[in-house]
């Protein structure tokens, strides 16, 4: 029998994180600072929304474009932070995954070169390969608050490059690019004539004290530039799978005709709870973010009193690098042997890219003794290497 098993997906990569969250199952109970999503459950008025729309009966398929009061509710938030997004120049997906997915999929042809970081979101690379094209990482550092070095972006150009995928508020590293340093990605940009495509997931999760600045926002960007956004980390809503995706009308117009090829539409309940998080009070939000950064705070004193081990104060998201270079160990030794001796889940840096090994990324995702149990489990830990 001849291998049907596509060489496309043959090399798309296998996550690390759910391969160290499948290790974990072999632990009765694991402490978790492994998967990135927020242990609070949905508020209720917006599983309330969601409810609501099932007792009406909508249980049919919804339009490929997104319902429209929840199209008008984000053309609402984006013109409160100053961008302006008619509802034809956006559409509803399954998540922000799915709409990464459209975006790429609308705008690559086979063989064209994507500049993304590394280390970087771990799917990236994944979805590039399976449209066949070629990621290349861009290496980004501690020491530049995981930002991107200008030059090295231009030294990583060639007449293939169609795309720059950036990712700021990031997952893994917490990096979140300053002004000047997103003026600079956009102007790389426009000079050299590459779309862009920003995840801003975490953009409410953003702890500088200065407000999201869109690469969207910079002259000649908005006409280049697709916004893929989501409701799973700002409102707790991983599993209701709700995203969206903004950008010029044509990209958009590709998208919902790609989209009709894959999942039609997004179920209409789920739609009417993002209504309700987008036009209720967003004190919910507030009151998540106070908590995030308090155990962000908690998170960043505890590895950084215990010898061997280090972390700078993220910028943004849920999530921090810790230095573990001092050890020797390299990443996943350091992950796996923290899981087997301390049933203690982190995952290794270098499942994000080359650029993260040294590194091992924690999520703060959780409750404050959940933290105080863990520094505890990795101090002992440290002091076995
Ligand atoms: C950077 C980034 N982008 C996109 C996603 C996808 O989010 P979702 O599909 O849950 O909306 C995630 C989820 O972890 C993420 O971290």
């Amino acid at each position: 029998m001849r291998n049907f098993m596509s060489e496309k997906s043959a090399n798309t990569p296998r996550s690390v994180i759910r391969e160290f969250v499948g290790m974990s199952y072999k632990y009765d109970k694991v402490l978790s600072f492994g998967f990135g999503q927020p242990d609070f459950v949905t508020p209720k008025h917006i599983t309330d929304a969601m409810k609501e729309s099932l007792d009406r009966g909508e249980s049919f398929y919804a339009p490929n474009t997104g319902i429209l009061p929840l199209r008008e509710a984000i053309s609402k938030s984006y013109a409160d932070r100053g961008l302006s997004y008619g509802i034809d120049e956006m559409v509803v997906t399954i998540g922000g995954t799915s709409a990464l997915l459209l975006a790429l999929e609308a705008s690559l042809d086979i063989g064209d070169e994507v500049i993304i970081s590394d280390p970087c979101y771990a799917a990236y690379d994944g979805m590039i390969i399976m449209l066949g094209c070629k990621p290349v990482r861009v290496k980004i550092f501690e020491e530049d608050g995981f930002m991107f070095n200008p030059e090295a972006v231009r030294a990583a150009i060639t007449p293939k490059t169609k795309l720059m995928l950036i990712n700021f508020p990031s997952n893994p590293t917490g990096g979140v690019a300053d002004y000047d340093n997103m003026k600079a990605l956009a102007e790389i940009c426009v000079e050299n004539d590459i779309f862009c495509i920003t995840d801003e997931m975490y953009r409410e999760l953003n702890w500088t004290g200065k407000p999201f600045v869109s690469i969207a926002s910079f002259p000649g960007m908005k006409e280049r530039t697709i916004i893929v956004d989501g409701f799973s980390k700002t409102y707790a809503m991983t599993g209701a799978r709700l995203g969206y995706a903004a950008g010029p009308k044509e990209m958009i117009a590709k998208m919902i005709m790609l989209l009709e090829n894959v999942f039609s539409s997004v179920f209409t309940a789920v739609q009417w709870g993002g209504v309700a998080a987008l036009t209720s009070s967003q004190q919910c939000v507030e009151d998540m973010k106070a908590l995030y950064r308090h155990r962000k705070a908690l998170l960043v004193e505890g590895i950084n009193k215990i010898p061997g081990i280090s972390c700078k104060d993220p910028a943004g998201a849920f999530y921090l690098m810790a230095n573990i270079k001092q050890t020797g160990l390299d990443s996943r030794t350091f992950a796996a042997k923290l899981l087997d001796q301390e049933h203690m889940l982190v995952i290794p840096g270098v499942g994000f890219g080359e650029g993260g090994e040294g590194f091992v990324r924690f999520c703060y995702a959780t409750n404050d003794e959940n933290i105080a149990d863990g520094m505890d489990r990795l101090e002992r830990f440290m002091k076995t290497i």
